[in-house]
């Protein structure tokens, strides 16, 4: 795809598999998302490479809390460590972070340590670089709809605006997931309403450079059409 097409692209990941990929190889849960965390390392990078305006991780559900308290607490340190120790590189990379999700339900010192990281990323105009932690995509529409204050807020772009947080509110083009489950797991619902949905076999720590781009390949094949008719046929 043309470099000026892809720096105003989306994509959202849906990062699953990882515990699949440690039973596979007869290791713990926990070894699995640390493959993952390197997973995420390498697709950042990439995407900056590649281009691309918005990448969107989907990090941590707020229905993975229902997980086994040890799960959780592993994947907590995981995600604390990753801000800690990214930073300089995001910044070095041009990257600029920001976390989505709820922050109070975080353990202790962990939302300081997302506004730092933000903080210090905040110049960063080659990629915008989104990680969902405690994220639910109904509760954010639910969110939104608490703030509504006037009639604007009421108008598509006024309510995005609402849900993301963000001036100029994009919406997903390419959502990816990992793992063979084709499902949204209340990732994005609103932002995806005409998003390309892939799905691929390939388990999360498995996926890097190589994947990402052939999801682009695949993407740029694709017919958007958001309803109207193909050129060629709109005569
Ligand atoms: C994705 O991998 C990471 C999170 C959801 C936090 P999983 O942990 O869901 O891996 P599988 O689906 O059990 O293989
Ligand atoms: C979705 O994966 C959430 C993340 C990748 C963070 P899950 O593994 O939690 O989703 P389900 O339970 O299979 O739908
Ligand atoms: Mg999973």
């Amino acid at each position: 795809m043309q470099s000026n097409l892809l720096s105003k692209l989306h994509v959202g990941i849906i990062m699953d598999g990882n515990g699949r990929w440690a039973q596979a190889r007869g290791l713990s849960r926990g070894r699995g998302h640390e493959a993952g965390v390197e997973t995420v390392q390498q697709v950042v990078e990439a995407a900056v490479d590649q281009g691309i305006g918005t990448l969107s991780l989907y990090a941590f559900s707020s229905d993975n809390w229902r997980r086994p308290s040890a799960e959780v607490a592993l994947l907590m340190r995981l995600l604390s460590r990753y801000l800690r120790s990214e930073v300089a590189k995001l910044v070095e990379n041009g990257v600029r972070l920001k976390v989505i999700g709820r922050r109070d339900r975080l353990p202790g010192g962990m939302a300081a340590e997302i506004t730092r990281a933000e903080t210090a990323t905040a110049s960063g105009t080659k990629l915008d670089l989104r990680i969902a932690i405690d994220y639910s995509g109904r509760d954010a529409i639910l969110q939104a709809a608490s703030r509504i204050s006037c009639p604007d807020d009421l108008t598509r772009d006024g309510f995005a605006r609402l849900i993301t947080g963000e001036l100029e509110a994009r919406d997903v083009d390419l959502l990816i997931r990992t793992s063979g489950e084709q499902r949204l797991s209340d990732f994005m619902l609103w932002e995806c309403a005409y998003a390309e949905l892939y799905f691929t076999d390939c388990l999360w720590p498995d996926f890097g450079p190589a994947q990402l781009q052939a999801a682009l390949q695949e993407f740029s094949r694709r017919d958007r059409r958001f309803g109207a008719l193909v050129a060629s046929t709109a005569a």
